[in-house]
């Protein structure tokens, strides 16, 4: 929707062309880039002219003998009333302008594609209720599509933040709060949390994939436990789920320390506790885990991990077994 016609339009299509704004990929993205672009050459302008006018007085009217008296001053009705209304008028345009496109910002349309999104320390999860699956850890919609986002949180404060698509939506515990968007092209995007939210609050990162509808209905197809799916070894099952529930932000595979303990090759092997004794993992030890993470605190580690019980079906965490013993060190 580009409104390349008004004077924001085409400050902003000067500025596309150069490195200050991210890619404008949704609908209102250009509008917002309109407000934005016109609030800033605006303060430019009164910035250069009143530095101006105060550095060319100065000099004009520098005092120019010792004995040089300062002439007597009297208000001018006509300057006042000047400086007066011309910042009002401005001003209320760019509250109106603003709140025009705040508004629209805000109320989604009424027919959305509906995702549940849930943030915790310190993933995104994705629920798709009309398709049926959760627990996507990355936000995948069809192109041209009003999509709509219902977030709450299940600990803290976060914040939902797409640069292309000019949103951004504080996530609150114990409240939903609503976002929306279009993508008008396909495309991969960045999601950031923005509101720090802890120790990894700068690696609550995940995507937002813009696909055609074909590949959207077979991403749902596969994802959604489609045929495909269904025919996968368990392994590799386990490894979409590993992923999908944000595993891997806490637990590295490669043996390298994260807030988590590393878990390539600890199949089988002994887990040294916080309390000082031994447990083997094994089938019974990693269900506990992921579900009573508080029960057993592996030693060198703080108890972090939130629980996954009730979020995580009994069939995804063997799945989940399953690939952890297929990786070794
Ligand atoms: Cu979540 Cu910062």
């Amino acid at each position: 929707m580009m409104t390349g016609s008004s004077l924001g339009g085409v400050l902003a299509d000067i500025e596309s062309r150069s490195t200050w704004m991210p890619r404008a990929a949704s609908t209102v993205a250009h509008e917002v880039d309109d407000i934005y672009s016109f609030i800033l050459w605006l303060c430019v302008l009164f910035f250069v002219g009143i530095v101006g006018v105060t550095v060319y007085f100065a000099w004009k009217y520098r005092r120019q003998s010792e004995d040089q008296r300062t002439s007597p001053i009297h208000h001018s009705t006509k300057l006042e009333l000047a400086w007066s209304i011309l910042p009002t008028i401005l001003l209320l345009v760019m509250f109106y302008w603003g709140f025009k496109v705040w508004m629209k910002m805000g109320v989604p349309p009424d027919d959305t594609l509906d995702v549940r999104v849930t943030a915790r320390q310190w993933t995104w999860q994705f629920d798709y209720p009309r398709e049926g699956f959760s627990g996507a850890n990355e936000l995948v919609v069809p192109v041209g599509k009003a999509v709509k986002l219902t977030m709450t949180s299940e600990d803290v404060l976060h914040s939902f933040f797409v640069p292309e698509f000019r949103i951004k939506k504080d996530v609150i515990p114990k409240r939903y709060s609503v976002v929306w968007f279009e993508a008008p092209e396909t495309g991969v995007f960045n999601v950031f949390c923005t509101e720090y939210c802890g120790k990894d609050h700068s690696r609550m990162i995940t995507r937002v994939r813009v696909v055609s509808q074909e590949d959207y209905q077979k991403w749902v197809a596969t994802e959604g436990m489609g045929d495909a799916f269904a025919k996968m070894p368990l392994s590799e099952k386990g490894k979409i789920y590993f992923n999908r529930f944000g595993c891997g932000q806490c637990h590295s595979l490669d043996g390298s320390a994260n807030t988590g303990p590393a878990l390539n090759g600890k199949y089988g092997t002994m887990e040294q506790c916080a309390d000082g004794t031994e447990i083997k993992v094994d089938d019974n030890y990693i269900r506990d885990s992921i579900e009573n993470p508080m029960s057993v605190i592996v030693k060198g580690y703080q108890p972090k991990m939130p629980s996954f019980k009730g979020k995580i079906k009994t069939e995804q965490i063997t799945a989940i077994i399953e690939y952890l013993k297929s990786i070794g060190k």
